[in-house]
């Protein structure tokens, strides 16, 4: 790998020239890759967490970890962690792949604030499994860590900000719509981030109601902020796949934009159904819910129409690209469902929410940043190499991505049909009462919850090493890159 402090590089519109005669990369270009293998790091570790926190839930075996230290209470936020940190980092790459595209040179400042925020964002990572192992933990949802790696994560993501305000600065309201959501998905996260750590202040802390309403709304948000960047993520790939530049102009990417903007304040309505709040607060957060995913489930369309050449010749991008797609109705039809007041009540707190949040993080999320690692992959080897990597358009690669999402089914199917007996078994109980789960379920679930998580792994594993291939390869990146 070639050093962040390269020389200067042109950064032109023209098609990628693989020039073969320099070692000497970019710091833009550095960015993209260091942040593709950030986020595979992340999402190994993701499924190495996931994994162990399936078998945890094997009667037979919770001991056995318990002895060795580990608990659901490190792992889960080990998990939940890695599993946004790979959305973000993922989302990251293709920022940086954006930011050379509209290039200038990078300046002395761009280096400097590039190489704080990765090595904030790395310290942060080694952080949270450090401390969550040895048992320090917030106890809180998504920032499940001690609050001073919030300060590594805050100060990296300044310096991200930065960069990316500071090219696309005075342009800004000319970019495509994906800009847009990047940019305010950027200062989004940051103060939704803040937000989470409010539990901190003594007065709010002490009040558990209005705890859990504030918690509820800045996870909402930050579920907002990575959905902007997942969105941008579709429009900024379908149209370098394409070359058809309307589409980051068109009414129904602002249409997107603007109801998951709104989502992000109304969503933590269908989260908090069992917090004392009006039913008016219940209706906007389910219609604005079901609008934006209507529209999502239109845009991922839209844009897997144009990606279309009819070919039928293997292409990672479109295969992962169409999983998203499918992925995104079965969520949109199984949110309806679980937004249902009387259907919600059976559900709540129940492994149905778990899958749906897998289903939603997995199938739509991984799936668009998936397909965009495997069309910056194939960017990075034809500008080095003048060719296409094969494993871009192999047969494999396409039944790697299939089965992945037929594990990752098998997966989502086992943990709401797990929730929805408990949700049923529990019904018999007056609402007063401890609920007990039956022991069958207990044993059924902790075995099937492993066996299903054993075959999604297993698949991840193969798309995974696809990728870890060749992002740890070693790379010398040609200077010209369009
Ligand atoms: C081999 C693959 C995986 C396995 C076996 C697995 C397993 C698990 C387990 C055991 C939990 C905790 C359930 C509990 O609270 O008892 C969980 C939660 C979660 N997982 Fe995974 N996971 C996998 C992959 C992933 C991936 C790739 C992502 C996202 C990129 C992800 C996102 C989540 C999320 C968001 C939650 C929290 C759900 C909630 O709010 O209840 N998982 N997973």
């Amino acid at each position: 790998m070639t050093d962040v402090a390269g020389s200067p590089v042109s950064v032109t519109s023209e098609p990628r020239v693989a020039t073969g005669t320099t070692d000497v990369c970019d710091a833009k270009q550095f960015a993209t890759l260091t942040f593709l293998r950030g986020g595979l790091i992340a999402l190994g570790v993701t499924l190495a967490a996931g994994i162990l926190a399936a078998l945890y839930s094997v009667p037979a075996i919770t001991p056995f970890m318990q002895s060795l230290g580990l608990d659901l209470r490190q792992l889960r936020p080990i998990h939940t962690t890695f599993a946004t940190a790979w959305i973000f980092l993922g989302g990251a790459a293709v920022v940086y792949r954006f930011l050379e595209d509209i290039g200038g040179r990078a300046t002395p400042g761009d280096r400097l604030r590039l190489r704080v925020q990765v090595l904030c964002w790395a310290a942060a990572g080694a952080g949270v499994i450090a401390t969550l192992l040895l048992g320090i933990t917030s106890g809180r949802e998504y920032v499940g860590f001690h609050p001073i790696i919030s300060v590594l994560i805050v100060v990296g993501w300044v310096c991200y900000l930065w960069n990316f305000y500071r090219v696309v600065g005075g342009s800004f309201w000319e970019q495509p719509v994906y800009v847009t959501m990047w940019g305010v998905g950027m200062v989004f996260f940051l103060y939704t981030f803040l937000e989470q750590h409010a539990y901190l202040l003594p007065q709010l802390f002490a009040d558990p109601v209005q705890d859990l309403r504030v918690q509820w709304k800045a996870t909402g948000t930050l579920v907002g902020s990575f959905n902007l960047f997942v969105y941008g993520t579709i429009v900024y790939i379908g149209e370098k796949m394409t070359g058809d530049k309307s589409y980051g102009h068109s009414k129904i990417a602002y249409a997107l934009f603007a109801v998951g903007l709104l989502n992000s304040f109304t969503n933590f309505g269908h989260h908090s159904y069992h917090l004392p709040q009006s039913a008016a607060v219940n209706w906007i957060s389910f219609i604005v819910s079901m609008t934006e995913i209507t529209i999502l489930a239109r845009c991922i369309t839209d844009v897997w129409c144009l990606m279309r050449d009819g070919s039928g010749e293997p292409n990672a991008t479109k295969t992962a690209f169409n999983s998203a797609k499918w992925w995104t109705f079965a969520i949109l039809f199984s949110s309806i469902l679980i937004s249902v007041p009387p259907l919600n009540s059976v559900i709540h707190g129940t492994y149905v929410v778990t899958g749906h949040a897998m289903g939603a993080t997995i199938g739509i999320d991984s799936m668009v940043l998936l397909a965009a690692a495997f069309w910056l992959l194939k960017e990075f080897m034809e500008a080095r190499d003048g060719a296409a990597p094969k494993f871009f358009a192999s047969p494999s690669t396409r039944r790697r991505i299939i089965g992945l999402n037929v594990g990752v089914g098998a997966l989502v199917v086992w943990l709401h049909v797990s929730g929805l007996t408990t949700g049923l078994t529990r019904m018999r109980f007056a609402p007063a009462e401890a609920y007990i789960p039956p022991a069958w379920l207990g044993a059924i679930n902790g075995i099937m919850f492993a066996v299903t998580g054993f075959i999604a792994l297993g698949f991840f594993d193969e798309v995974h090493k696809v990728l870890r291939r060749r992002a740890f390869g070693r790379f010398e990146l040609p200077v010209e890159r369009g």
